[in-house]
């Protein structure tokens, strides 16, 4: 009988932001299985589109229409009046009893969600009733054909660029503009004060002492007790190591059970800093040693800051893993090709050249830092997934509303550091090891390096042999979080995939897959999902890079670069080829430029503001996570990670210096800057 009812009251809700109202004319049709309602104009007379309103209208169907499947919705510019974005909530249908003899379903409200910017450009939006779901699940033809025409439109809007031959692709824009609303945001920052690094932008010159750098620490670097921390053991072998685990690049350091031949040492020569009776095979074998390998930048040209050509290592490093339980380095060879002019410096070497060398080594750590471990796999990566997201997931799709909270914010963060930091006169062009000939080479390198393990916390941490150390604060609280969201993400697949043969068939989700392989060129993810347990992983190493890992190598970042010699962005000699028993004041001819040291610091300041409307790891503002499942878990998963931060402030207040990058409560929902 509901079928036959031709009268609907409909209700269209605006979202109470302030500026989610607009003067444009809205229409409406009610799309049924069978047919549509002519168009019927939902604020005229003294109904508007206000912040926060209803409108409510009643729209009648001419011939049959079967049940509502579709919802379409058209702006018009009203003249004289400004073309306003409007940002829709939802529209509500209830069909009208006419009659006698109805049930309750006939008078049953069916909600169309929409949760997003409409602008009169779009033309036609068609907002689909009905819960999430899968393509299989799908009963009406016509809401098939909307999942296919939207992908379509997606496709075309959001196409694959070329930045970095080899590495993971970008988005296509010629302006931020084209993005829309739906992908951009406000960046509003509060002040920022730089005021005592800009007067320096004239000195192309080396800072004449340490008493120079001291005084600009004394100004801009003091007020971080992280940062005083660096200053005060900055040239200590045990900080040394506690940074590789702890720093803002965690994810070197590795255990080792051989020795890499390129590593010209010998048992002998490493005997004075082992304990008493053993020997590097025995240390080995216990698996005490540990090593950095700066391969990835073995040959790359270096930069010209300041019209002087400046130069690069690939050093490796061994550090042992002591009975103190620090880890402390006791063996560095800049580079990688082993020989006479190619010195391993030893914690024993005469002046300061072993403090050099452990420079040298900060400063090849601060590129693969910055390009790899930030920029890299977690900006990059992230432009990435919300790209084949976006274009092989359609809005209805369960994990396209699981990820895009934790990615929708990269394609503009992403485009505005193409247009300043990475472009000509940006920051790594004027005062970084790395310019801009040899950003695409790297990164085309780093990504040949970047395993899918990887960027899986478990794998990770227990194949570099950094899980079960005391002092590793990054590994453990990673495991913690990953654990969490892994859960998490699993109850929401298991709300729409009940078995693993459901994965296999779901063909959007294949596509997807597809689409990130296709993309990212020499990155090697799963060619396919096979099971509930293995997209589970792929979309918690999602989640975790854009939000945990994003926080863990960002938020840290000025910390450790406050005081310039234990995180130099260039380097201005050669890495030295014998020993020479250097002094001091000889280190700063190898550090970078006063106003070359000033310009990054004060980019690595810009960067550090906090973004306004700062939403922590698994907060969610989108409506589609208030409903009755999805609210369950999303309570679940925040009650969990509260209990990690518990847990972790608990540890940090102990500790006298605290690992805080990883406490949740800390944790940005997405890479936002
Ligand atoms: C924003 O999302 C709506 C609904 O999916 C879509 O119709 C519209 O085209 C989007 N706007 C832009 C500018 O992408
Ligand atoms: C440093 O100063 C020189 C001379 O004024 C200028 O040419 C150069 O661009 C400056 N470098 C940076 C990194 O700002
Ligand atoms: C400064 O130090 C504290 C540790 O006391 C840290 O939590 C904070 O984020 C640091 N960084 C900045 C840029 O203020
Ligand atoms: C990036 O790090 C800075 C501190 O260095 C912090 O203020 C900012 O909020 C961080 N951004 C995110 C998205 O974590
Ligand atoms: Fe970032």
């Amino acid at each position: 009988p509901g079928g036959t009812t031709r009268s609907f009251e409909v209700t269209v809700y605006t979202s109470p932001g302030p500026t989610c109202g607009t003067f444009s004319r809205l229409w409406i049709n009610l799309i049924g299985s069978q047919g549509q309602t002519p168009p019927s104009s939902v604020n005229k007379g003294n109904h508007h589109l206000l912040p926060g309103s209803a409108c409510p209208i009643q729209v009648r169907a001419n011939g049959p229409l079967g049940h509502v499947v579709l919802v379409r919705l058209r702006l018009e510019a009203q003249t004289g009046f400004p073309n306003l974005d409007w940002h829709c909530n939802r529209v509500e249908v209830r069909r009208l009893a006419e009659g006698l003899g109805l049930g309750p379903e006939d008078t049953e409200t069916q909600v169309f969600l929409c949760d997003r910017w409409l602008q009169t450009a779009d033309g036609d939006v068609e907002l689909r009733s009905g819960k999430l779901c899968l393509l299989k699940d799908e009963t009406e033809e016509k809401l098939k054909q909307h999942r296919v025409k939207q992908l379509q439109q997606q496709q075309q809007l959001i196409r694959w660029r070329v930045f970095a031959d080899g590495a993971p692709q970008c988005v296509d824009l010629k302006s931020l503009s084209e993005l829309g609303p739906n992908l951009s945001y406000k960046h509003k920052s509060p002040e920022i004060n730089l005021h005592y690094l800009r007067g320096f932008m004239g000195r192309a010159e080396a800072w004449t002492s340490f008493t120079e750098l001291e005084k600009l620490f004394a100004h801009s670097g003091h007020q971080n007790s992280t940062a005083r921390f660096v200053k005060t053991h900055w040239m200590e072998d045990w900080y040394f190591g506690y940074q590789c685990l702890n720093g803002c690049n965690p994810l070197m350091l590795h255990q080792i059970r051989l020795l890499p031949p390129k590593l010209s040492i010998t048992s002998d020569m490493l005997r004075p800093f082992l304990p008493e009776g053993s020997s590097l095979e025995q240390e080995l074998q216990k698996g005490t040693i540990y090593l950095l390998d700066y391969e990835v930048l073995d040959g790359i040209p270096a930069n010209v800051i300041n019209g002087k050509k400046t130069y690069l290592a690939a050093p490796l490093c061994l550090l042992h893993l002591n009975q103190q339980g620090q880890l402390v380095p006791i063996a560095i060879q800049l580079q990688q090709t082993p020989g006479p002019q190619n010195p391993v410096f030893l914690p024993s070497d005469p002046g300061c050249d072993w403090l050099l060398a452990k420079i040298w080594v900060h400063n090849s750590d601060f590129h693969c830092h910055q390009l790899s471990s930030h920029y890299l796999r977690t900006h990059m990566l992230g432009e990435l997934w919300c790209m084949a997201t976006l274009r092989q997931l359609p809005d209805v799709h369960p994990l396209h509303q699981l990820l895009m909270p934790h990615i929708r914010t990269s394609l503009q963060i992403n485009f505005q550091a193409r247009m300043s930091l990475l472009a000509p006169d940006g920051v790594f062009d004027k005062a970084v090891g790395i310019g801009l000939d040899a950003l695409p080479v790297f990164l085309n390198r780093a990504s040949h390096r970047i395993s899918y393990r990887s960027l899986c916390v478990p794998d990770d941490v227990s194949d570099r042999g950094v899980d079960k150390l005391p002092q590793s604060f990054y590994a453990q609280d990673a495991l913690r979080i990953w654990d969490v969201l892994y859960r998490f993400v699993l109850s929401w697949v298991g709300l729409y995939y009940s078995k693993d043969e459901d994965v296999k068939q779901d063909s959007e989700l294949q596509h997807w897959i597809t689409d990130i392989n296709t993309h990212s060129f020499t990155l090697r993810f799963p060619q396919s999902l096979r099971s509930q347990a293995e997209v589970s992983q792929f979309v918690t190493m999602i989640i975790y890079s854009c939000s945990a890992l994003h926080a863990a190598v960002n938020f840290s970042q000025l910390d450790f670069a406050l005081w310039m010699p234990n995180c130099p962005a260039s380097m201005l000699r050669p890495s030295p080829q014998v020993k020479e028993a250097l002094m001091e004041d000889d280190i700063l001819s190898f550090l970078p430029d006063v106003n070359s040291t000033c310009r990054v610091l004060m980019s690595l300041r810009l960067l550090s503001q906090p973004t306004v409307d700062f939403v922590p790891l698994c907060h969610y503002k989108e409506t589609v996570f208030r409903d009755g499942a999805h609210l369950r878990l999303v309570e679940e998963v925040q009650a969990e990670l509260k209990d990690i931060s518990n847990t972790i402030s608990k540890r940090n207040s102990q500790l006298p210096l605290p690992y805080p990058y990883l406490c949740p409560g800390s944790i940005e929902n997405s890479v936002a800057i």
